[in-house]
């Protein structure tokens, strides 16, 4: 399988393969190809990136960078123009006409997004991705090109709340039925749809049980059925599990969380096949929920230690997750990597490792007993959010479901005594220190 990558820089645009096939000696060296740029006699340097042989650290530093960049830079440099000029209408006719691929205007995308969409797209081995305003404008964009009037779409249960407000409340209103099964019962899901099913959706872990969906299952019954799949992989990321691996159609992450990582952003990304993804980034140019160029600068930035990031937040997700499973106020601790989840297995078979959130509830209290954990802590900050260098900590009922009825909660299975920590990169001995004393508080 082979794929294009656009590589950006000045303006002008180069296609630079990438192969995906098993590596071989001479693919695991890295090769500099001469490649000629439109517009520019002299043949320059870029990159050939292998993401099958190089490893993921490697991938998250260079992967969809120029080599040479302008100015010799070594980092990309933030393009601020919000449109861009054409020599003469014969150049701006070659664009037209699809000759020479450049940038146009900035609601189509920018080079420094452009960069990172190619970075993003090697590290999750999709041929494509498209980068959006934040996780849930990529989940918009998606089902706004996909679904029309009469459409349904077929929903796990357990899901990011505004994921499915969008889906009950909006779509609704647009003549599009959403129809939710319990989280992982496939046999529901394949009996829910019918010829009008356009798209099958789940998080995988969901948000905040952390419940494994089988992978290998779900893109079964979407190829059984000829539905597409899409999985909102943000609690696991790239460095965790490869959903298009396995056969998923898009996999959508908010950048916002791990992949950023530093509390300091907001974007979102969607990965798949190009052919899937040109009618969305169509879709996209005209909603215009694209990137500025500086925030595309920081995700650039963070994404250099993602990889180094998740082994820390990994490491920490387990160690937190151990601890309070003993601990004699804790009544019941939602992580994968636990053997005591009940969808652990799936996720042992299907994961590298299990991510710094952990769900937790506390034994016979009710949610002021359960705030006061909250409130006593003194590293983790009371915040909505996850995946970032500093540890946060919520309570689900009241960040995201105050306004719900207790029917509602109960449904969704949030507890008043439930509390979601995200794990920072802290030392996991001063973060589990800290949760004992808020614990005995
Ligand atoms: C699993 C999941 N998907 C999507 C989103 C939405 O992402 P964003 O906040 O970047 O819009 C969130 C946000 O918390 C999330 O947890």
């Amino acid at each position: 399988m082979s794929l294009n990558v656009d590589f950006r820089a000045n303006g002008s645009a180069d296609s630079v393969g990438v192969d995906l096939s098993e590596p071989t000696a001479t693919a695991k060296a890295c090769e500099i190809q001469r490649v000629g740029i439109p517009g520019d006699s002299s043949p320059r340097p870029v990159p050939v990136t292998h993401p099958s042989s190089y490893g993921l650290s490697t991938q998250c530093v260079h992967a969809g960078e120029h080599r040479q960049k302008a100015d010799g830079a070594i980092t990309t440099p933030i393009h601020t123009a919000s449109t861009f000029t054409f020599s003469s209408t014969d150049e701006l006719i070659d664009f037209v006409e699809g000759r020479h691929e450049r940038e146009e205007y900035g609601r189509y995308g920018c080079p420094n997004e452009k960069s990172v969409e190619a970075k993003l797209a090697a590290l999750d081995r999709a041929e494509d991705a498209i980068l959006y305003s934040s996780g849930m404008s990529a989940l918009v964009g998606l089902l706004m090109t996909s679904l029309g009037q009469d459409d349904e779409i077929v929903f796990f249960d357990q899901c990011y709340h505004r994921s499915r407000q969008f889906c009950a409340q909006h779509l609704a209103r647009f003549g599009v039925r959403t129809i939710q099964v319990p989280t992982g019962d496939m046999d529901a899901m394949a009996a829910a749809i019918t010829d009008r099913t356009k798209l099958l959706v789940s998080e995988s872990p969901t948000n905040p049980h952390l419940t494994a969906i089988d992978l290998d299952a779900f893109a079964d019954i979407g190829r059984r059925f000829g539905v597409k799949t899409l999985i909102d992989a943000t609690l696991a990321t790239p460095a965790n599990v490869r959903p298009l691996d396995h056969g998923i159609d898009f996999v959508l992450h908010s950048a916002t969380k791990y992949l950023g990582g530093h509390n300091d952003l907001l974007a979102g990304v969607l990965c798949g096949r190009k052919e899937d993804l040109d009618p969305v980034r169509a879709m996209r140019g005209c909603l215009g929920n694209i990137n500025s160029p500086h925030n595309m600068y920081l995700l650039e930035r963070g994404l250099k230690t993602f990889d180094l990031r998740m082994q820390r937040h990994n490491e920490n997700g387990m160690a937190v997750a151990q601890f309070l499973q003993q601990h004699p106020r804790v009544d019941r601790v939602f992580y994968l990597g636990l053997p005591s989840h009940p969808t652990h297995a799936i996720a042992a078979a299907q994961m590298s490792g299990f991510g710094g959130l952990v769900t937790f509830t506390i034994k016979d209290a009710d949610w002021r007993q359960t705030s006061r954990v909250v409130d006593a802590t003194r590293i983790a900050r009371i915040a909505p959010s996850l995946g970032g260098t500093e540890s946060l900590i919520e309570q689900p009922y009241v960040m995201s479901y105050y306004h719900y009825t207790a029917d509602q909660r109960r449904q969704f299975g949030i507890t008043d005594n439930m509390i979601r920590f995200s794990c920072g990169i802290e030392n996991s001995d001063d973060l589990i220190a800290d949760l004992d004393q808020a614990l005995s508080a």
